[in-house]
Protein backbone atom coordinates (compact mmCIF):
# COMPACT_ATOMS: atom_id res chain seq x y z
CA UNK A 1 0.00 0.00 0.00
CA UNK A 2 1.14 3.37 -0.70
CA UNK A 3 0.08 6.50 0.96
CA UNK A 4 0.53 9.69 -1.06
CA UNK A 5 0.15 12.42 1.20
CA UNK A 6 -0.22 16.16 -0.85
CA UNK A 7 -1.20 20.03 0.19
CA UNK A 8 -4.83 20.09 -0.63
CA UNK A 9 -7.57 18.59 -2.33
CA UNK A 10 -6.31 20.37 -5.69
CA UNK A 11 -2.69 18.64 -5.30
CA UNK A 12 -4.19 15.30 -4.63
CA UNK A 13 -6.42 15.81 -7.97
CA UNK A 14 -2.88 16.64 -10.26
CA UNK A 15 -1.38 13.72 -8.47
CA UNK A 16 -4.49 11.68 -9.29
CA UNK A 17 -4.21 12.81 -12.74
CA UNK A 18 -0.49 12.22 -13.78
CA UNK A 19 -0.59 8.81 -12.24
CA UNK A 20 -3.24 8.20 -14.81
CA UNK A 21 -1.20 9.90 -17.30
CA UNK A 22 1.59 7.95 -16.59
CA UNK A 23 -0.57 4.79 -17.03
CA UNK A 24 -1.87 5.98 -20.63
CA UNK A 25 1.78 6.24 -21.62
CA UNK A 26 2.62 3.36 -20.95
CA UNK A 27 -0.72 1.80 -22.15
CA UNK A 28 -2.58 3.44 -24.88
CA UNK A 29 -5.74 0.79 -24.62
CA UNK A 30 -5.85 1.63 -20.56
CA UNK A 31 -8.64 0.10 -18.60
CA UNK A 32 -10.25 2.57 -16.12
CA UNK A 33 -12.97 2.14 -13.45
CA UNK A 34 -14.82 5.41 -12.34
CA UNK A 35 -16.19 6.04 -8.96
CA UNK A 36 -18.74 8.75 -8.58
CA UNK A 37 -18.86 11.31 -5.72
CA UNK A 38 -17.88 15.18 -4.55
CA UNK A 39 -13.95 13.77 -4.46
CA UNK A 40 -12.99 12.78 -7.89
CA UNK A 41 -14.75 15.49 -9.30
CA UNK A 42 -11.03 17.96 -9.37
CA UNK A 43 -9.63 14.67 -10.76
CA UNK A 44 -12.12 14.47 -13.66
CA UNK A 45 -11.29 18.10 -14.49
CA UNK A 46 -7.92 17.28 -14.68
CA UNK A 47 -8.35 14.43 -17.11
CA UNK A 48 -10.68 16.94 -19.41
CA UNK A 49 -8.15 19.22 -18.80
CA UNK A 50 -5.00 16.86 -20.07
CA UNK A 51 -6.81 16.11 -23.12
CA UNK A 52 -7.55 19.29 -24.37
CA UNK A 53 -3.81 19.82 -24.07
CA UNK A 54 -3.00 16.35 -25.59
CA UNK A 55 -1.68 15.09 -22.99
CA UNK A 56 -3.97 12.23 -22.91
CA UNK A 57 -6.03 10.76 -25.71
CA UNK A 58 -9.08 8.63 -24.58
CA UNK A 59 -9.66 7.12 -28.00
CA UNK A 60 -8.45 3.64 -27.07
CA UNK A 61 -9.32 3.58 -23.66
CA UNK A 62 -12.39 1.46 -21.54
CA UNK A 63 -14.22 2.34 -19.25
CA UNK A 64 -16.24 1.14 -16.42
CA UNK A 65 -18.98 2.58 -14.11
CA UNK A 66 -18.60 1.25 -10.52
CA UNK A 67 -21.64 1.41 -9.04
CA UNK A 68 -25.99 2.69 -10.36
CA UNK A 69 -28.51 3.32 -8.35
CA UNK A 70 -31.43 1.02 -8.99
CA UNK A 71 -34.32 2.54 -10.35
CA UNK A 72 -33.05 5.02 -12.33
CA UNK A 73 -32.98 5.76 -16.24
CA UNK A 74 -29.31 6.48 -17.18
CA UNK A 75 -30.57 9.84 -18.35
CA UNK A 76 -31.99 10.75 -14.98
CA UNK A 77 -29.95 13.97 -13.94
CA UNK A 78 -28.80 11.52 -10.03
CA UNK A 79 -27.97 8.21 -12.47
CA UNK A 80 -24.10 7.84 -11.87
CA UNK A 81 -24.51 6.98 -15.36
CA UNK A 82 -25.30 10.58 -16.35
CA UNK A 83 -22.80 11.95 -13.33
CA UNK A 84 -19.65 10.06 -15.16
CA UNK A 85 -21.15 11.55 -18.89
CA UNK A 86 -21.25 14.77 -17.82
CA UNK A 87 -18.11 15.13 -15.40
CA UNK A 88 -16.35 13.49 -17.89
CA UNK A 89 -16.71 11.21 -20.95
CA UNK A 90 -18.83 13.92 -23.15
CA UNK A 91 -15.96 16.10 -22.89
CA UNK A 92 -13.42 13.42 -24.23
CA UNK A 93 -13.33 11.47 -27.00
CA UNK A 94 -13.76 8.02 -25.29
CA UNK A 95 -15.36 5.72 -27.82
CA UNK A 96 -19.35 5.58 -26.75
CA UNK A 97 -19.03 1.50 -26.92
CA UNK A 98 -16.21 1.45 -24.88
CA UNK A 99 -18.02 2.66 -22.00
CA UNK A 100 -19.73 0.07 -19.55
CA UNK A 101 -22.05 0.83 -17.08
CA UNK A 102 -24.28 -1.04 -14.78
CA UNK A 103 -28.00 -0.57 -15.63
CA UNK A 104 -30.21 0.89 -13.65
CA UNK A 105 -33.41 -0.95 -14.52
CA UNK A 106 -32.12 -4.24 -15.90
CA UNK A 107 -34.38 -7.10 -16.78
CA UNK A 108 -32.88 -9.79 -14.75
CA UNK A 109 -30.62 -8.05 -11.86
CA UNK A 110 -28.63 -11.43 -11.07
CA UNK A 111 -27.30 -11.72 -14.90
CA UNK A 112 -26.75 -8.34 -15.43
CA UNK A 113 -24.07 -8.13 -12.60
CA UNK A 114 -22.79 -11.31 -13.95
CA UNK A 115 -22.32 -10.08 -17.35
CA UNK A 116 -20.53 -7.44 -15.56
CA UNK A 117 -17.95 -9.19 -14.27
CA UNK A 118 -17.39 -11.13 -17.69
CA UNK A 119 -17.18 -7.54 -19.58
CA UNK A 120 -14.60 -6.51 -16.88
CA UNK A 121 -12.63 -9.78 -17.34
CA UNK A 122 -13.10 -9.74 -21.35
CA UNK A 123 -11.91 -6.07 -21.36
CA UNK A 124 -8.51 -7.84 -19.64
CA UNK A 125 -9.25 -6.14 -16.18
CA UNK A 126 -9.47 -2.85 -14.71
CA UNK A 127 -5.79 -0.96 -14.85
CA UNK A 128 -6.85 1.80 -12.59
CA UNK A 129 -9.90 1.77 -10.38
CA UNK A 130 -10.61 5.01 -9.13
CA UNK A 131 -12.20 5.45 -5.71
CA UNK A 132 -13.01 7.79 -3.16
CA UNK A 133 -14.31 6.62 0.62
CA UNK A 134 -17.33 6.87 2.19
CA UNK A 135 -17.12 8.75 6.37
CA UNK A 136 -18.15 4.78 7.16
CA UNK A 137 -15.60 3.35 5.02
CA UNK A 138 -17.48 2.05 2.41
CA UNK A 139 -15.64 1.83 -0.93
CA UNK A 140 -18.35 2.01 -4.26
CA UNK A 141 -21.57 0.68 -2.26
CA UNK A 142 -20.17 -1.48 -0.27
CA UNK A 143 -21.48 -0.73 3.40
CA UNK A 144 -19.55 -1.83 6.30
CA UNK A 145 -20.32 -5.05 6.57
CA UNK A 146 -20.27 -5.82 2.74
CA UNK A 147 -18.24 -9.54 2.44
CA UNK A 148 -14.51 -8.83 1.82
CA UNK A 149 -14.60 -11.31 -1.45
CA UNK A 150 -18.55 -9.58 -3.13
CA UNK A 151 -18.75 -9.46 -6.12
CA UNK A 152 -20.87 -6.94 -8.32
CA UNK A 153 -24.73 -7.26 -6.85
CA UNK A 154 -27.58 -5.42 -5.69
CA UNK A 155 -27.10 -4.24 -2.14
CA UNK A 156 -29.76 -1.99 -0.25
CA UNK A 157 -28.46 1.35 1.13
CA UNK A 158 -28.37 2.14 4.24
CA UNK A 159 -30.88 4.79 5.95
CA UNK A 160 -28.00 7.20 6.31
CA UNK A 161 -27.19 6.85 2.41
CA UNK A 162 -30.92 7.46 1.88
CA UNK A 163 -31.35 10.04 4.18
CA UNK A 164 -28.24 11.75 2.65
CA UNK A 165 -29.19 11.34 -1.12
CA UNK A 166 -32.91 12.60 -0.28
CA UNK A 167 -32.42 16.23 -0.92
CA UNK A 168 -31.08 15.49 -4.84
CA UNK A 169 -34.44 14.04 -5.77
CA UNK A 170 -37.77 15.74 -5.80
CA UNK A 171 -40.07 13.13 -5.61
CA UNK A 172 -39.57 10.53 -2.22
CA UNK A 173 -40.47 8.00 -4.64
CA UNK A 174 -38.24 8.46 -6.34
CA UNK A 175 -35.57 8.32 -3.92
CA UNK A 176 -33.41 5.12 -5.08
CA UNK A 177 -33.38 2.11 -1.93
CA UNK A 178 -31.06 -0.10 -4.06
CA UNK A 179 -28.01 -0.34 -6.08
CA UNK A 180 -26.10 -2.28 -7.95
CA UNK A 181 -22.01 -1.89 -7.05
CA UNK A 182 -18.81 -4.29 -8.28
CA UNK A 183 -17.84 -6.24 -5.12
CA UNK A 184 -14.87 -5.86 -2.66
CA UNK A 185 -13.81 -8.98 -4.38
CA UNK A 186 -13.93 -6.80 -7.90
CA UNK A 187 -12.10 -4.34 -7.10
CA UNK A 188 -9.36 -6.11 -5.12
CA UNK A 189 -8.64 -8.04 -8.62
CA UNK A 190 -8.31 -4.61 -10.32
CA UNK A 191 -4.40 -3.98 -11.15
CA UNK A 192 -4.28 -0.69 -9.32
CA UNK A 193 -6.56 0.82 -6.62
CA UNK A 194 -6.11 4.62 -6.41
CA UNK A 195 -8.11 5.91 -3.57
CA UNK A 196 -9.31 9.60 -3.08
CA UNK A 197 -9.74 11.56 0.19
CA UNK A 198 -9.72 15.49 1.55
CA UNK A 199 -10.72 16.91 4.06
CA UNK A 200 -10.31 16.04 7.87
CA UNK A 201 -14.08 14.94 8.14
CA UNK A 202 -12.18 11.80 6.28
CA UNK A 203 -9.30 11.55 8.70
CA UNK A 204 -10.71 9.17 11.06
CA UNK A 205 -11.82 6.37 8.16
CA UNK A 206 -8.68 6.84 6.64
CA UNK A 207 -6.39 6.20 9.90
CA UNK A 208 -8.97 3.50 10.34
CA UNK A 209 -8.40 2.28 6.07
CA UNK A 210 -4.95 2.48 6.39
CA UNK A 211 -3.90 1.60 9.79
CA UNK A 212 -6.56 -0.22 11.32
CA UNK A 213 -7.34 -3.84 11.43
CA UNK A 214 -8.72 -5.53 7.89
CA UNK A 215 -12.33 -5.89 8.94
CA UNK A 216 -15.77 -6.10 7.28
CA UNK A 217 -16.82 -2.99 9.53
CA UNK A 218 -14.56 -0.82 7.28
CA UNK A 219 -14.52 -1.99 3.65
CA UNK A 220 -11.99 0.04 2.30
CA UNK A 221 -9.59 -1.42 5.06
CA UNK A 222 -9.68 -4.47 2.45
CA UNK A 223 -7.17 -2.52 0.32
CA UNK A 224 -4.48 -3.73 2.94
CA UNK A 225 -5.03 -6.88 0.58
CA UNK A 226 -4.73 -5.02 -2.86
CA UNK A 227 -1.80 -6.04 -4.54
CA UNK A 228 -1.33 -2.16 -5.56
CA UNK A 229 -3.46 0.39 -3.91
CA UNK A 230 -2.79 3.77 -3.55
CA UNK A 231 -3.98 6.42 -1.64
CA UNK A 232 -3.94 10.08 -2.26
CA UNK A 233 -5.23 12.07 0.01
CA UNK A 234 -4.85 15.73 1.65
CA UNK A 235 -2.86 16.29 4.77
CA UNK A 236 -6.41 17.14 6.76
CA UNK A 237 -7.45 13.89 5.62
CA UNK A 238 -4.20 11.98 6.80
CA UNK A 239 -3.84 13.65 10.00
CA UNK A 240 -5.11 11.18 12.07
CA UNK A 241 -2.23 8.14 10.64
CA UNK A 242 0.08 7.28 12.94
CA UNK A 243 3.06 6.95 9.97
CA UNK A 244 2.55 10.39 8.06
CA UNK A 245 6.35 10.70 8.72
CA UNK A 246 7.34 7.01 6.88
CA UNK A 247 4.67 7.57 4.52
CA UNK A 248 6.09 11.04 3.48
CA UNK A 249 9.42 9.15 3.52
CA UNK A 250 8.94 6.71 1.09
CA UNK A 251 7.15 9.08 -1.14
CA UNK A 252 9.93 11.44 -1.30
CA UNK A 253 12.97 8.31 -1.78
CA UNK A 254 10.60 6.74 -4.50
CA UNK A 255 12.71 7.83 -7.38
CA UNK A 256 16.20 6.74 -5.60
CA UNK A 257 14.67 3.52 -4.34
CA UNK A 258 14.62 2.55 -8.59
CA UNK A 259 18.63 2.12 -6.88
CA UNK A 260 18.30 0.77 -3.97
CA UNK A 261 21.78 0.93 -3.16
CA UNK A 262 21.79 4.46 -3.50
CA UNK A 263 19.72 5.02 -0.38
CA UNK A 264 20.94 2.54 1.51
CA UNK A 265 24.55 2.58 0.97
CA UNK A 266 26.59 -0.31 2.28
CA UNK A 267 28.58 -0.76 5.22
CA UNK A 268 31.55 -1.93 4.81
CA UNK A 269 33.33 -2.95 8.21
CA UNK A 270 36.61 -1.71 9.51
P1 LIG B 1 -17.60 11.78 -1.50
O1 LIG B 1 -18.13 10.29 -1.45
O2 LIG B 1 -16.51 11.79 -2.49
O3 LIG B 1 -18.81 12.56 -1.99
O4 LIG B 1 -17.18 12.14 -0.13
C1 LIG B 1 -17.23 9.26 -1.34
C2 LIG B 1 -17.99 7.97 -1.24
O5 LIG B 1 -19.04 7.96 -0.58
O6 LIG B 1 -17.52 6.97 -1.80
Amino acid sequence: MEVIIKKDYDDVCSESAAIIEEAWRRKNNLVLGFATGKTPLGLYEKLVEFYRQGRIDFSAVTAFNLDEYVGLEASHPQSFAHYMDHHLFRHVNIRKEDIFRLSGRPPDIDEHCRAYERKVRDSGGIDIQILGIGKNGHIAFNEPGSSLSSRTRLKILTPETVAAIRPFFQDEKEVPRFCLTMGIGTILETKTALLLASGKDKAGIIARAVEGPLTASVPASALQLHARAIFVIDEAAASKLTKRDYYRWAYENKDRALDPLKIIPLKTKG
